[in-house]
């Protein structure tokens, strides 16, 4: 199964430079198991040609607010009335003033005002609004278009981006449209539940690095894509998350904050010092339960036939967190070459630990796809063999499942 397996978007495009990266959003959404239907504004089409969109969705696209094609000669019903979601990328400063104050004076900006809102008589469902603001910085930095989007906010429509940085006038600042790929998580994400709004998550993730001498170390083949996976999933779910991390060759997540440290000491600093106020701590990272007695300040020659190393133990991380009277709700990963139940109960025992993930190395450790079993109170749950992206949400679900009711406000 894909992201958007069965998902209907809208897609507008608007007449902004960041119109030529939508081709590129296409083919991401059809990838991502979506159907596409391009509506383009008479800007927008000056900038790319319908017959792109056209090619790239596999669907006919809309300019028109007149198109005879639509059932009933209405375009603007049938373009959002069976939609999941409509997206605008890029949104013009142009088109956001127009949707901020209710105009529909083409096919883009009455649709957007047609579309369904959940609560509303005759709406069987809520159809979302994501706007993809891309214009220069003066434009984004204007009153009137920072009015504009407060109202937009206000009226609910989801606002992804802008980013910032070089701008096509040669200009830099706030109101580059987002990556095409950073939008397709945003929408991704958009369709998930907000299991985990308002709350603070703290992970760890990845191997740590014990130097012996300037050039070496001991380290674990630990990859940190679990860690990452579960970082981006409590994100989605709308918490505000904390990602402390071992060397790995990975990106932080959109939206993540993600503090870099290389050795379990430094993990450990920089656990505690981020831990007041967290609602859950994970930790997923591989963390060498020991490291060299001495640093040698200059690189270990060859000599020798044998070297024995002296090791000393190493801070544990989970365990001091989970004995702090503080204490966040505190998840445990146990990747095991054998008993997997076994040890995962005694760890998850040992430790005091509500929950702990378990897995069997040989089918984790640096692999893409994950079997999890999860080890609770209630029991043993395995969850389905899946993509990590996905068993990480699976894992945020019964996280979110796990946390103290909050009283209402
Ligand atoms: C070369 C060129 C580039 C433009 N780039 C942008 C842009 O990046 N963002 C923006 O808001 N407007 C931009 N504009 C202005 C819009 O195209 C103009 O406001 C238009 O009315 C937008 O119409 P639409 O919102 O219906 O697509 C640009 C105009 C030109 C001529």
């Amino acid at each position: 199964m894909t992201d958007l397996d069965g998902k209907c978007i809208t897609l507008g495009v608007t007449g902004g430079v960041a119109a030529y990266k939508a081709a590129e959003l296409v083919r991401l959404l059809g990838k991502a198991g979506a159907r596409v239907r391009v509506v383009l504004t008479g800007a927008g089409a000056r900038f790319v040609t319908p017959v792109t969109f056209q090619a790239l969705s596999g669907n006919p696209v809309w300019t028109d607010l007149w198109d005879p094609r639509a059932s009933n000669n209405m375009a603007h019903i049938e373009l959002s009335r069976d939609a999941d979601a409509i997206v605008v990328a890029p949104a013009s400063a142009d088109f956001l003033a127009r949707i901020a104050h209710g105009l529909a004076n083409d096919l883009l900006t009455t649709l957007c005002l047609a579309r369904p809102r959940a609560g509303v008589e005759g709406a069987a469902r809520d159809c979302p609004l994501l706007v993809a603001p891309a214009m220069n910085v003066q434009m984004w930095e204007n009153p009137a278009t920072r009015r504009n989007m407060d109202v937009l906010r206000q009226d609910g429509v989801v606002v992804l981006g802008p980013g910032s940085g070089d701008q096509a006038c040669g200009e830099t600042g706030m109101g580059r449209m987002l990556e095409p790929e950073e939008l397709l998580d945003d929408i991704v994400a958009a369709f998930l539940p907000a299991l985990l709004a308002g709350r603070r998550v703290l992970l760890t993730a990845g191997p740590t690095f014990e130097p012996l001498d300037p050039v070496r170390g001991l380290t674990n083949s630990s990859s940190g894509r679990m860690g990452y996976a579960l970082a981006r999933a409590a994100a989605e779910a709308g918490a505000q998350v904390t990602l402390v991390s071992g060397p790995v060759s990975l990106a932080a997540p959109r939206g993540v904050r993600r503090v870099d440290v290389t050795t379990a000491r430094e993990m450990h600093a920089a656990v505690m010092e981020r831990l007041a106020g967290q609602d859950v701590f994970i930790g997923v990272a591989a963390v060498a339960d020991f490291r060299p007695a001495e640093f040698a300040v200059r690189k270990i020659k060859k000599g020798a036939a044998r070297l024995t190393l002296d090791l000393v133990a190493n801070p544990d991380i989970l365990a001091e967190v989970a004995v702090r009277p503080d204490r966040p709700l505190c998840v445990g990963f146990a990747a095991e070459s054998e008993n997997l139940d076994a040890y995962a109960e005694a760890k998850r025992r040992a430790k005091g630990l509500p929950l702990v993930v378990g897995n069997l190395v040989h089918e984790a450790l640096g692999r893409e796809d994950s079997t999890v079993v999860l080890f609770d109170d209630a029991g043993r749950h395995p969850l389905p063999p899946g993509p990590k992206m996905e068993v990480a949400r699976r894992i945020i679900a019964h996280i979110a499942a796990m946390m103290p009711r909050r009283a209402p406000v």
